[in-house]
């Protein structure tokens, strides 16, 4: 609240980051109620601030079924202005590393599928009203456009930064307006959530 406080004048959004694994317990904030709480008292804060920032909530992948409901649910009726779908995970399912059993949470492409999955259960549970942001794993324009089409409105990337660097987002831009001209598209908004069915 203090950094919303200080920052909020001069930013263009927040995020309400509640899925970080390196901070202790920071996770429990993602129940119903804690949620709830929490998201009211940055929104009032919003409201005296008198300047209308857009408000992200960022979940965590390792969700259930049930929790992602909860949360869409509570997003949905504070009015918030969209998901960022998601942060990194803390399983390590099909990771061959050797330090695979290392703490903290893992990133990119090997957690695509998983991240895609949640971002394709919001999709399916918003139908359109809640703009989502996908993010997890983005490596190349076929997994920008994959999240796009499970579901999200816009995309980030992180860790393929390291890896490719900032032509990647060149790369991207082109590869997804080649992309959408094949399935016939004009605009990303028409794709978006288009091929969501294939990650339920
Ligand atoms: C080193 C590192 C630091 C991160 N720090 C934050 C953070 O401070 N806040 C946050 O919301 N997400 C943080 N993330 C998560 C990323 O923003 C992103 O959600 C996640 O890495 C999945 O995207 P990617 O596969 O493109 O990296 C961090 C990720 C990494 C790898």
């Amino acid at each position: 609240m203090k950094v919303f406080t200080a920052c909020g004048p001069y930013v263009d959004f927040v995020t309400v980051n509640v899925s970080s694994p390196n901070t202790e317990r920071l996770r429990d904030l993602q129940g119903a109620e804690a949620l709830r709480a929490l998201l009211v008292r940055v929104l009032e804060r919003r409201e005296e601030m008198g300047k209308y920032t857009p408000v992200f909530l960022k979940i965590a992948p390792d969700l259930d079924d049930d929790e992602i409901e909860a949360i869409a649910e509570v997003a949905r009726s504070l009015r918030l202005d969209g998901i960022i779908a998601t942060n990194t995970t803390i399983q390590r399912k099909g990771v061959k590393s050797r330090i695979r059993k290392e703490i903290g949470g893992l990133s990119g492409p090997p957690m695509f599928e998983k991240s895609t999955r949640v971002l394709a259960r919001l999709s399916a549970l918003t139908q359109g009203h809640l703009p989502l942001i996908g993010v997890g794993g983005i490596d190349s324009a076929e997994t920008a456009y994959a999240k796009i089409t499970a579901g999200a409105s816009a995309v980030q990337v992180y860790t393929a930064l390291v890896y490719h660097g900032l032509s990647l987002v060149d790369e991207i831009v082109r590869g997804l307006e080649a992309r959408l001209e094949a399935d016939g598209y004009s605009q990303i908004a028409q794709a978006v959530g288009s091929k969501r069915g294939d990650w339920l």
